[in-house]
């Protein structure tokens, strides 16, 4: 989950333009299939992340979170203490998914791609891939938690067949003792949790 207050850092990017920009200034843009594909997919590798890649992760997390923390599913997980998958395009670490098994699920602690890297592919290539583990483990499904205010994120979940599991009313509110603006100035306040059904490998 995303404390918006403590994040000044650009963390989407203008569909028109590329400026990037803090969760509060970004707006959503309705677009046809044309403009929606411009520029393409990226080429990007998916790989489990090594203990190189720390300092790649703390800096994905700063960016997104301001810490490494993340709390969700009603707990706590430090990522950098989960199995981690990196997105790397161009030599680059482009986005992150970090996952942990709870309650015989696996779980999607933070799913993140870099705001240039935005758009192109690489949020689909991670979900892949989480999948994939999923489905190598046996794991019956894979979750996400998000905010209300995340729209995007609610959107890209759903186009990828997770469904509402269940939603935390109040959660993020109660948590921060107020409900903070986040993406687009919508009020932070409840944590909406999906998921969907694996098949196995
Ligand atoms: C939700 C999120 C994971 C999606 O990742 P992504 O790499 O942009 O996802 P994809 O490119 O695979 O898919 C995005 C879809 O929106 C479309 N799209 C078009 N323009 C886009 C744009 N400017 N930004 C995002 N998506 C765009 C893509 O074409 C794609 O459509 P599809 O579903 O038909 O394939 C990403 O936006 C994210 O990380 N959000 C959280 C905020 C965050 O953590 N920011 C980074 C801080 S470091």
């Amino acid at each position: 989950m995303i404390d918006s207050s403590q994040v000044p850092y650009a963390q989407y990017r203008c569909a028109q333009c590329g400026k990037e920009l803090p969760l509060t200034a970004a707006r959503l843009a309705v677009l046809c299939d044309d403009h929606r594909r411009e520029g393409g997919d990226v080429e990007v590798g998916v790989r489990p992340a090594t203990r190189e890649d720390r300092h790649d992760i703390e800096d994905i997390c700063d960016q997104a979170l301001g810490e490494t923390d993340v709390d969700a599913f009603g707990r706590s997980f430090d990522v950098l203490g989960q199995e981690n998958l990196v997105a790397v395009s161009g030599g680059r670490l482009a986005g992150l998914v970090s996952l942990a098994v709870d309650g015989g699920d696996l779980a999607i602690v933070l799913l993140s791609v870099y705001p240039e890297f935005q758009g192109h592919g690489v949020g689909r290539a991670l979900i892949r891939s989480a999948v994939e583990l999923a489905a190598a483990r046996g794991l019956p499904g894979i979750k996400a938690a998000i905010s209300n205010d995340d729209v995007p994120s609610f959107s890209f979940y759903q186009r990828h067949s997770f469904v509402i599991d269940s939603v935390a009313k109040g959660l993020l509110a109660d948590r921060y003792g107020s409900a903070e603006p986040g993406f687009s100035g919508i009020l932070v306040r409840d944590e909406i949790r999906l998921r969907r059904s694996v098949c196995p490998a």
